[in-house]
């Protein structure tokens, strides 16, 4: 305890702060007046990329998620930016070909990443090996994250082993990933601790608030030795979204653990986002039932988003009040589905099959494509087998694929790169289109059409008319 071991902070305002409280809305012109404070702080990193930020720029925004890291970059000289990037699945819903998860690496690198955090839903280590490897060819730094959860198969056993795996794959530091907030303190003093003897690279915790617990859950991670914590600037911390960054700095002042980051220059930057909170609240985008303590997240170990979706389902189907039923089906479906952890896409996959599982009165009696694929091995391994009896009774005598499911996918940038020619302005438009082909063409033409308007006007004024 002598030795000073100051913690390091990720700052995640503008990425996943802003997903977890409004909807992943906050824009580029939002963003960028503050980006030379936040570079100033003298943090880890500044998370702002990937995720559903890509998604949510393209399709609500109508931005170039390209441009946004771009702008960032250009303005944060010295803090390393970060992104958060599913495995083979990119930032998308399903596994891509090797070539576009190399070229999507690449170009994040290009355009201004340093960190990218990989992570797979069924912590399936072979989901992430392209990834991985590319980040260290083009000399990024490659943070595998490991999806927490509990049940029986995760035992610490099983975090070190997997640990030492990500070791020796050529990750540069290991990242606790727990969406749902479940990880307690005590449970974060044993787990940091056999992480921290298991392995050399650092470690890093990343949680949620949700269930009320994780400042607690920082402290004690922080006193067993993990290297950095996530947390957000306080008008959008807490509730879904992480610990406040000015809390933890405080917390651990005059600690060995000190980061010697300026409260000062930290109450400018909430000064900053403190009028933006306030609208959100107004305009409802930050719904007040995202910012208390969601203690059902414990007892059914849902994470935050989950619950809203599943919420929202029930509503579209006339059952709302299966919602308890539905609760109670989500442990059943993952237990079936060899105990994986619910983060996307597999959130979404066990989520929708246990409200069919509930509505249709029958238990697989209504099947959705996904529930399939992953039952044929097509998202990876999971920690345990899958239920034999549901495994039959939805994909029958259907092959399962037991090789890494990348394997089964070929090369598709050529195909990709041919359909989208007409629009292609820049060279990560392919990578645009790839993640979301409707969604990115939408964008293109609407691109395309502003640039009209812009040409047009300044033909107006070369005839010596003003546009209004
Ligand atoms: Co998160």
């Amino acid at each position: 305890m002598s030795q000073t071991k100051p913690v390091r902070i990720t700052e995640t305002i503008l990425r996943d702060a802003h997903q977890s409280l409004i909807a992943t809305r906050m824009s580029t012109e939002r963003m960028l007046p503050i980006v030379e404070k936040l570079d100033q702080v003298g943090y880890h990193s500044l998370e702002c990329w990937g995720g559903a930020t890509f998604d949510a720029s393209l399709r609500f925004l109508h931005e170039d998620p390209w441009d946004r890291l771009r702008k960032i970059k250009d303005k944060a000289k010295k803090t390393p930016l970060q992104m958060l990037f599913r495995g083979q699945n990119i930032l998308g819903y399903r596994p891509y070909g090797d070539d576009v998860v190399e070229y999507f690496v690449q170009k994040s690198i290009a355009n201004g990443i340093d960190i990218i955090r990989i992570f797979d839903c069924l912590n399936d280590l072979r989901n992430l090996e392209t990834a991985v490897k590319a980040s260290n060819k083009e000399k990024g730094h490659a943070q595998i994250a490991l999806s927490y959860t509990l049940g029986d198969a995760y035992t610490l056993d099983y975090w070190t082993n997997i640990a030492k795996e990500i070791e020796n794959m050529g990750a540069d530091s290991i990242c606790i990933k727990d969406m749902a907030g479940l990880l307690l303190p005590y449970k974060a003093t044993e787990l940091v601790t056999a992480l921290k003897s298991a392995v050399k690279i650092p470690i890093q915790l990343h949680t949620h608030y949700t269930s009320g617990v994780a400042s607690m859950t920082y402290m004690k991670a922080v006193e067993a030795g993990v290297d950095v914590i996530d947390c957000a600037m306080s008008p959008f911390a807490l509730g879904t979204s992480q610990p406040a960054t000015e809390v933890m700095v405080e917390t651990f002042k005059g600690t060995p653990y000190d980061t010697g980051y300026d409260q000062n220059l930290l109450a400018e930057i909430a000064d900053y986002f403190r009028p933006y909170r306030d609208e959100c609240l107004e305009s409802g985008l930050l719904n007040p039932k995202n910012m208390g303590v969601n203690i059902k997240t414990l007892l059914y170990q849902v994470p935050g988003g989950m619950l809203s979706n599943l919420t929202s389902q029930l509503k579209d189907l006339g059952a709302e009040d299966k919602y308890y039923e539905v609760l109670e089906e989500v442990p059943r479906v993952r237990k079936d589905f060899g105990e994986c952890p619910l983060v996307t896409p597999s959130s979404q996959i066990v989520g929708s099959q246990a409200v069919m599982n509930v509505v249709a009165g029958e238990r697989y009696k209504m099947v959705t494509k996904e529930t399939k694929d992953v039952l044929s091995g097509k998202y990876g391994k999971t920690v345990k087998p899958f239920n034999p009896e549901v495994q039959k009774k939805c994909i029958g005598d259907a092959e399962v694929i037991t090789c890494r499911p990348a394997d089964l996918v070929p090369n598709e940038l050529e195909t990709l790169e041919a359909e989208m020619a007409q629009y292609k302005e820049q060279d990560e438009d392919v990578l645009s289109y790839a993640l979301f082909p409707q969604v990115a063409t939408d964008f293109f033409k609407y691109r395309e059409a502003q640039k009209t308007k812009m040409d047009a006007s300044v033909a107006d004024t070369k005839n010596g008319a003003y546009p209004v």
